[in-house]
């Protein structure tokens, strides 16, 4: 397996932790416990300036070099691509909700609640159809050139869960996500 998808994979498996930790929040509050908040917020604060503002616009180059080479992927192509542009909406409404909830400006939390779950749903759904149908044709049709002018046509920014030194405001979600690592899989890169 090539270096980026390795990457492309771990990023997957990385983000999969993040929605298992929102959904175990949102099961939280559906069993009318509390929930936390503040963590919510960081992990979607998380998705709506990680995986939409790096992941997913690589994506989005490397599926146009895949569909150039191979025609039939056009279609699985076009859907993966609206879904980068929903999530992105949906994600970016779900950051607004949960914010105003922590700065106490809003009662609606029914609503978080559902569009949580359709956010979850939604991405998982993305994803698997990413690592079934997409990442192995990359692996077949796209060169290390290919990969080289990706990386060069978007501005790198490093993950900030994967650096313990970075952005103070995920240090509780890093945190969060070495407990749920230690008792499943390491989180590597
Ligand atoms: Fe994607
Ligand atoms: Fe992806």
């Amino acid at each position: 397996m090539s270096d980026s998808i390795a990457l492309w994979h771990a990023e997957h498996a990385n983000f999969a932790t993040l929605l298992d930790l929102l959904e175990r929040q949102l099961d939280l509050f559906h069993k009318g416990e509390s929930s936390d908040y503040e963590l919510m917020l960081d992990i979607m604060f998380y998705m709506t300036h990680y995986p939409d503002v790096s992941h997913h616009p690589k994506e989005d180059l490397a599926f146009a070099r895949i569909r150039e080479r191979e025609v039939t992927a056009g279609p699985i192509v076009d859907e993966l691509t609206e879904q980068h542009a929903r999530l992105k909406k949906v994600g970016g409404a779900l950051v607004d909700a949960l914010g105003d909830i922590v700065n106490g400006s809003i009662a609606s939390r029914e609503h978080v609640e559902a569009s949580g779950r359709a956010y979850v749903a939604d991405f998982r759904r993305h994803m698997e159809t990413e690592e079934t149908a997409i990442l192995p044709l990359a692996a077949r049709l796209l060169r290390d050139s290919d990969w080289a002018a990706i990386e060069a046509a978007i501005r790198h920014i490093d993950d900030p869960l994967l650096d313990k030194n970075g952005e103070a405001r995920y240090a509780a979600l890093r945190r969060q996500i070495a407990r749920a690592s230690r008792a499943s899989q390491p989180i590597t890169r």
